[in-house]
């Protein structure tokens, strides 16, 4: 009877059409948190979640609704993130759920993500319960983005929400719609445990904290638990569900949503997307898991300070550990000495890594230029596949070099059509179709290479639409390309962790745009510092970074001491992030020079 009053649902939506501020309004009006606690965000708590507005990693609360028909029903309420990079998330928390709130903007209207995330619902069979969000705002047009979600994703809206997250209105109505139209979990209570594993974080006192929709069957504090993937066994110390702190129950049943401890220490054993059984009456069969995610990027990591290289490795274990498709092998530079190759999904997920590896474990590091996997094949008639530029290897013994496509799908008013298909010819992009979704807007697509989507694809999208291109992608295979690899030489050293790899046409125009970035991103020092960009042995640019006239300390020699000091103590802090390169300083901003080009 109670799986009966039980709803499992998310929130899907395109970036920054409301959907965290309608659930802090769920989880208000259910009472689940008091006005007084009410942060913005709530469900986003990591702090650079809340600082960026965006939502990264995946939340699962749980509510009481007293509904109109006078029942107490259950709702567990799954946050996802909106951005292309975490699409992976999305398609983890759906799997825990029988509905999905589409959440769209009533200004913006339907989005390419809209369409990628509801598409993912709809694939995984949800109830979509759609909402026209920001109906407040004076440029909402509620009618129009009705008729939208009915043309380009072919759902029925006559019923849609009209709610104003901010202003909190048609959150009670959204409430019962999520009652009747969200179907209760089915899933026998008797039956042997068969539990999904939808995200796991780590936590020092109570180890792995697991959470898992449970399928069917029960699971109880004291039962003896098995990871069906891994094998591993464990007794379970606790369950409970998130509220949205942790609070114990007495066991989980067949349509919960809860985490489960069992003093797991061992990260390796908890894979997202395991299935977890009772030991002693283990089910047969687990359940489907998640695609594996492949990233799409890499880059390296590198500890500023190479005393913390095992610090950074344990960090990124422990990263991993609830983030399924960050990457990562060890590594070593010339230049930058050793760290680890990372895989990422996409910029916006190795600028997340990153930060988190810094904020969280206290680390100060040094990133490289992402890079896509190149496969490379040879004039011997084996392949490779190369993830570093640096280890790109020598072009005469290179028959051919294939990169990454990417399907796009870019969708614009009428009027931007122009510039964005001039957008996507100038970074290599192939047309493929342009479709009419209604009188004023268009869906174009092209492949293009993904190595042009990560430099600043979607920056230019953006700013050549005047904002009103949104952008979705998908991996759409390799192609053959005219590619090359440009080193750079500083002091007439080559840098290997600065090395690129760019179309022929383009090689010479990066090369010297490269640079002359470099000259005024790296400091003067007391020398000279020639600046060299080549391809092989042939030199394609060459500046000069001028030294300094003088040591700006010495004027002060015997003189103030405090100010000497000061004045030393602010180079310090100016040195932050910079690496000794062989005489050179280079600071971050340096390796990241050839994702910024015009
Ligand atoms: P991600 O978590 O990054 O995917 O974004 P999101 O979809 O959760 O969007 P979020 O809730 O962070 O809202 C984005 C912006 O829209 C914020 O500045 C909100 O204050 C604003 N916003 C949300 N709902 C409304 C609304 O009903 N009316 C108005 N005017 N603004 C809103």
């Amino acid at each position: 009877d109670r799986q009966k009053h039980i709803r499992n649902f998310s929130i899907v939506a395109h970036i920054d059409h409301g959907k965290s501020t309608l659930a802090d309004r769920i989880l208000e009006l259910t009472d689940t948190i008091s006005k007084r606690e009410m942060q913005d965000q709530v469900l986003d708590s990591m702090d650079l979640e809340r600082e960026r507005g965006i939502t990264i990693k995946l939340n699962a609360v749980e509510l009481h609704y007293q509904a109109k028909d006078g029942e107490t029903y259950i709702f567990h309420l799954i946050d996802t993130p909106g951005h292309v990079d975490f699409t992976y998330e999305v398609s983890r928390s759906l799997a825990a759920c029988e509905g999905a709130v589409l959440v769209v903007d009533a200004a913006q209207g339907v989005e390419a993500q809209t369409l990628a995330n509801v598409y993912l619902a709809i694939d995984d069979d949800l109830e979509i319960v759609p909402v026209i969000n920001k109906i407040d705002l004076p440029s909402a047009e509620p009618e129009k983005v009705r008729q939208e979600i009915e043309d380009d994703i072919g759902i029925e809206a006559d019923d849609a929400v009209l709610a104003s997250a901010k202003a909190g209105i048609g959150i009670e109505e959204l409430l019962e719609q999520i009652v009747h139209k969200v179907p209760a979990p089915t899933g026998d209570i008797e039956a042997p445990l068969k539990a999904l594993v939808f995200d796991s974080i780590y936590d020092d006192y109570r180890g792995v904290v697991l959470s898992v929709r449970i399928h069917e069957g029960i699971v109880r504090p004291g039962d003896r638990i098995r990871l069906m993937n891994s094998g591993s066994e464990y007794d379970v110390t606790e369950v409970g569900v998130n509220s949205p702190k942790p609070i114990a129950r007495d066991y989980l049943m067949a349509g919960d949503v809860g985490y489960i401890t069992a003093s797991i220490k061992d990260i390796q054993d908890t894979r997202v997307g395991d299935t977890v059984t009772n030991a002693a009456r283990p089910a047969e069969k687990a359940l489907a898991g998640y695609r594996e995610m492949n990233p799409m990027v890499y880059a390296g990591i590198y500890p500023t300070d190479n005393a913390k290289f095992t610090d950074l490795r344990e960090a990124l274990e422990k990263l991993k550990l609830n983030d399924a498709a960050l990457e990562f092998e060890a590594e070593s530079s010339q230049a930058l000495g050793f760290g680890f190759r990372c895989g990422f999904l996409g910029l916006l997920h190795m600028d997340v890594i990153q930060e988190r590896l810094e904020r969280e474990f206290n680390l100060e590091l040094i990133t490289t230029a992402p890079s896509v996997t190149y496969h490379v094949l040879m004039t011997d008639g084996t392949e490779k596949d190369v993830e570093n530029p640096a280890e790109m290897p020598e072009a005469s013994s290179i028959k051919e070099i294939h990169e990454p496509y990417v399907k796009a799908q870019i969708m614009v008013p009428n009027d931007y059509v122009g510039a964005v298909m001039e957008l996507a010819q100038r970074k290599r992009g192939q047309f493929d179709t342009m479709d009419y979704l209604d009188s004023n807007r268009v869906n174009v697509i092209y492949h293009i290479p993904l190595s042009e989507i990560i430099f600043d694809f979607f920056d230019k999208l953006k700013s050549n639409t005047r904002g009103y291109a949104s952008l979705d992608y998908e991996i759409d295979g390799y192609r053959a390309s005219d590619l090359v690899k440009i080193d750079i030489l500083l002091n007439g050293d080559k840098v290997d962790a600065l090395s690129f790899i760019a179309h022929r046409d383009f090689a010479a125009a990066r090369g010297r745009e490269i640079a002359s970035k470099l000259k005024t991103i790296i400091p003067r020092q007391n020398f000279e510092i020639p600046v060299q960009a080549t391809i092989g042995a042939k030199v394609i640019a060459r500046t000069n970074i001028k030294a300094y006239r003088k040591d700006v300390t010495a004027h002060l020699y015997g003189g103030d001491r405090t100010r000497r000091m000061k004045l030393l103590e602010k180079q310090k802090v100016g040195k932050k992030r910079m690496k000794a390169v062989g005489r050179v300083e280079i600071p971050q901003e340096a390796f990241m020079a050839v994702l910024k080009t015009d």
